[in-house]
């Protein structure tokens, strides 16, 4: 069977906490979409991992799959892949012949449509949007060409040039050897060649196809969330590919009706944070150059400001790519109804509460109100969103108590309180929770349904 983890707010849930958590029956953990625009975490052992292309569950000795519908650089993944050796790992790693490669002239991109925006994205710069732009206009250059030389040759022959004369004639900036048709052929290559060597690439589809008929448990782990998937998100604030579900069959090439048939768990913070432009009815305070509007402190409480920073720095909310500093605010529950029907999910993980703990009150958007209506699901339109003011609901706060004990006790030893609000988030999207996360680590969850049983 499967279980396909999805964020459900902003990215950052806690999504490669929860792969590690539910993890250890799995087989083969695949990634379905996005690229190095990801920053997983996994804490084990008093060791931090940080991924951002690797499925989490290789740390764990699991069969890591980069599934077709991911964008792939090359340099990210065998940086990464070292680096694990380096700590002594020996990650298992195959990577989809029909994903998209990321090439240097991605990442140019990335920068220059950035900086040519009035209003930029915040994007990780990582070219993300430039790839797959090329994949959905068919010029893009997928994992299996760079094993193939002429093909490889063909293709670079066919796009560089265009990709040059917008650089220099549209954005009037100059070219190096990133346009370099010879330069990238050559660079290009012998990354073909190590993947060829270290036998890491497979037809996805068919190979987890195959995995599972042989009885492996497989998991699949979702980058992003739900809030900046490309239709279902707040575009165009948004990243370029979709988070959601349905994306965990087009991005791998197992049916509806494998994923459908499996599990599929939402994580959620216990508050929203977002890296990045775009649309937050909730969010506290504001963080320069993200929030729109946000004019440093001036139109803001004092107590708010204190408020958003002390949960960024409670939760050590800074990009895991970036470093850039998080945005900050209540739980919204219009955008997770959004993503637990979107998704279907059969279940939660809702993590972060402790982060919470030792606050008077802690405050949800119950609703949004919008043109004179209240709206419990998320706007279409990104004037929508922009016009949205929340109704909030006030709970009340919970104490910071020893969190390693309630991870042993369970979920009866979770404050009062807290189980009040975890209460309200599972009758609101109608479906269970599964697992409460107290702290980073593993250890630090409370396990109240197992989905592989
Ligand atoms: P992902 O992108 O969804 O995998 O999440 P990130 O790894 O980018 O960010 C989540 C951060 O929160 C990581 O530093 C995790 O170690 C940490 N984390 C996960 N769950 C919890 C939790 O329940 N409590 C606290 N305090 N931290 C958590
Ligand atoms: P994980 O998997 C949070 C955001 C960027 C930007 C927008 C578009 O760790 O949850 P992109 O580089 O993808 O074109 O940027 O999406 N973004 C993320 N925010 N978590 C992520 O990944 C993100 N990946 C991209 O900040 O606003
Ligand atoms: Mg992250």
């Amino acid at each position: 069977m499967t279980v396909t983890i999805v964020g459900s707010q902003l990215g950052d849930e806690g999504k490669g906490g929860a792969v590690d958590l539910y993890g250890e029956p799995a087989d083969v953990v695949v990634r379905y979409q996005g690229g190095d625009n990801a920053g997983h975490t996994v804490v084990f052992d008093d060791e931090e991992y940080k991924l951002s292309l690797l499925p989490s569950g290789v740390v764990r000795g699991k069969v890591g799959v980069i599934g077709n519908g991911c964008v792939v650089n090359p340099e990210t993944l065998f940086d990464e892949l070292d680096a694990l050796r380096e700590r002594g790992l020996e990650p298992t790693v195959r990577i989809a012949e029909r994903a998209h490669v990321i090439f240097p002239y991605h990442q140019i991109l990335d920068g220059i449509e950035e900086d040519d925006k009035d209003d930029p994205i915040g994007t990780t710069g990582r070219g993300i949007g430039p790839t797959y732009e090329d994949k959905a206009a068919r010029c893009g250059i997928r994992v299996g060409d760079l094993l193939d030389p002429d093909a490889l040759r063909d293709r670079l022959t066919y796009v560089v040039p265009k990709k040059r004369t917008t650089v220099e004639e549209f954005y009037e900036t100059k070219t190096d050897d990133a346009f370099d048709v010879d330069h990238l052929f050559e660079t290009y290559r012998a990354y073909g060649d190590r993947l060829a060597e270290e036998g890491m690439t497979v037809d996805c589809g068919s190979y987890l196809g195959e995995r599972i008929e042989d009885g492996d448990e497989v998991m699949l782990e979702g980058a992003q969330g739900t809030i900046i998937d490309v239709d279902h998100g707040t575009y165009p604030y948004v990243t370029s590919s979709n988070p959601t579900a349905g994306a965990a069959c087009t991005g791998s090439g197992l049916g509806p009706g494998v994923i459908g048939a499996g599990e599929i768990i939402g994580v959620v913070k216990a508050y929203t944070t977002r890296v990045g432009n775009g649309g937050m009815p909730t969010e506290i305070a504001g963080v320069e150059g993200q929030t729109p509007g946000y004019e440093g402190g001036a139109n803001t409480s004092e107590e708010d400001e204190k408020l958003a920073t002390y949960i960024r720095d409670e939760g050590g909310e800074y990009g895991t790519v970036t470093g850039r500093p998080r945005r900050v605010g209540w739980l919204d529950m219009p955008m997770l109804r959004h993503a637990a029907r979107v998704s279907s999910f059969t279940g939660i993980v809702v993590g972060h509460i402790d982060v919470l703990s030792g606050l008077d009150e802690v405050r949800v958007g119950h609703s949004y109100q919008l043109d004179g209506r209240e709206m419990e699901t998320v706007p279409p339109t990104t004037s929508g969103w922009e016009r949205c003011s929340v109704n909030f609901r006030q709970f009340d706060g919970w104490p910071d108590v020893d969190w390693s004990v309630v991870a042993r006790d369970g979920y009866e030893a979770i404050p009062e309180n807290a189980r009040t609000y975890l209460e309200y988030i599972q009758a609101e999207l109608d479906t269970s929770i599964y697992a409460v996360g107290v702290g980073p680590a593993r250890e630090d969850t409370v396990i109240v349904e197992d989905p592989y049983k």
